[in-house]
């Protein structure tokens, strides 16, 4: 045994720049699952790791004391290539409530440990649960049946699996610790590794709406991921994508399903669907259910025309206790009480020039749609829709987007700045900017890192 087992210590040392030892990092994350790691020491921990970084080693450490936090799922009694996918967080990222049906209905496994949302990105966890009835705390047992049935199951940490992560997620996303290669590196991984896969996709966003703002450090925590998956006999492919302006033309929760559906029903956003097929197809390549991106490519329009994903996607409904009516009756999930249209100043003309994600996502936050303190519950009826895309023409009084909020009516209150609607529109508002020349459309698929 080496270096110290006081949280105060290792704290300290990681504080002043030092290199943690394997013991210190087993403690920390076995300490913040049974409570010896008081939150505020593993926030302090958190923070230091935030400023001084980690070596590789510290890194894959982590990860792999993480994994070890709680059981391991094994898997490898149910037949099939079981893959899984995830993204390190964007706005109105919604891809994993279609790519799971999806890949399942192509002869996938797809046992998928997801988040809720942190910071000002979405969480696939919290949109499941405007699903009336949708059970994310499933036992072990319970997402191998699933899984062996179905074919996808989608869970979070629990107190048995990777209980370090539920912790540190959920601490990181109030404490302004989320944008860490080594914490977000260990915490997406050390979930894949004990949910029982055999190889991962990852999709790496980068830009505005993106924990990590740029291509080259995107590339950097897609290689940190890339080797660590090595080093675990896993392997991982990783695409580059862009994450300037939200996935598709609704960010929130119930808006979310609902565009998830439709993208099932082959009628999604181009943006939502290309990252999707993209995302899919690796895993159909990675699991041997395609030969090449090609054929992937033939399978899974075959499923959406078919219906065979929708069809997925409403028995992994039913298996997890969600009222499968959600498909074809949405509002039975929680609905906002106001819909506020945003429309286009006096005078505007040309071209959406950008959608600010990083704003959009906010304003999801001000209207109640995250949360601000761990126990915070969110509003899973609040959002918006038919949100603007960079490149489309605009002019006066054009729809820009539409909230769905939940505060009172606006006319009723005179100060407008304590109005939740009233900041969510003045953060789209200043999100959303215009050019009188179409802009250049940046792609969105940028690199693979395998
Ligand atoms: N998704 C995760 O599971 N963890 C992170 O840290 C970021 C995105």
């Amino acid at each position: 045994m080496s270096g110290s087992l006081f949280p105060q210590d290792i704290i300290i040392r990681k504080r002043d720049g030092g290199a943690l030892t394997r013991d210190e990092i087993e403690f920390f994350a076995r300490g913040v699952s049974d409570g010896r790691f008081a939150d505020y020491q593993a926030t302090a921990l958190l923070m230091a790791i935030f400023w001084r970084g980690m070596t590789p080693q510290e890194t894959a450490w982590l990860t792999e004391a993480m994994m070890r936090s709680g059981d391991l799922v094994d898997l490898h009694d149910i037949p099939g290539a079981k893959v899984d996918k995830h993204s390190t967080g964007g706005v109105g990222d919604k891809v994993s409530l279609i790519l799971a049906p999806l890949a399942a209905a192509c002869g996938l496994k797809v046992p998928m440990m997801s988040g809720r949302g942190l910071g000002h990105t979405g969480g696939t966890l919290d949109k499941l649960e405007a699903i009336p009835g949708f059970r994310v705390g499933l036992s072990v047992a319970e997402f191998r049946a699933i899984l062996a049935k179905v074919g996808a199951a989608m869970i979070g940490q629990t107190a048995q699996v990777v209980p370090a992560d539920r912790k540190l997620y959920s601490l990181r996303d109030v404490t302004g610790t989320v944008e860490s290669i080594p914490l977000i590196c260990a915490s997406i991984l050390s979930k894949k590794l004990a949910e029982g896969i055999d190889s991962l996709v990852l999709d790496i966003k980068f830009g505005q709406g993106a924990f990590m703002k740029t291509k080259p450090r995107a590339r950097e925590l897609a290689e940190a991921m890339v080797a660590i998956g090595a080093t675990m006999h896993r392997p991982v492919r990783a695409l580059l994508t862009a994450m300037n302006q939200p996935l598709g033309r609704a960010v929130g929760h119930t808006v979310e399903v609902i565009e998830s559906v439709e993208c099932l029903r082959g009628r999604g956003p181009v943006d939502v669907m290309e990252v999707t097929f993209a995302l899919t197809a690796h895993m159909l390549v990675l699991g041997g259910a395609a030969a090449d991106e090609a054929a992937a490519r033939r399978q899974m329009d075959a499923a959406l025309a078919s219906g065979a994903a929708l069809a997925k996607f409403r028995e992994m409904i039913a298996a997890q206790g969600g009222d499968v009516r959600v498909i074809d009756d949405p509002g039975i999930m929680p609905t906002a009480r106001h819909k506020i249209e945003v429309r286009a100043e006096a005078g505007t003309t040309g071209f959406v020039a950008g959608v600010d994600a990083l704003k959009i996502g906010h304003a999801v936050i001000a209207l109640g749609g995250g949360r601000a303190a761990v126990t915070d519950k969110i509003d899973h009826a609040v959002g918006l829709t038919d949100l603007v895309k960079i490149g489309e023409p605009v002019s006066a009084g054009a729809l820009l987007c539409t909230l769905h909020v939940n505060d009172d009516a606006r006319a009723e209150r005179a100060d407008l700045s304590a109005i939740a609607s009233a900041k969510a529109e003045a953060l789209v508002r200043a999100g959303i900017t215009f050019s009188a020349a179409a802009p250049t459309l940046e792609p969105l698929i940028h690199e693979l890192i395998s």
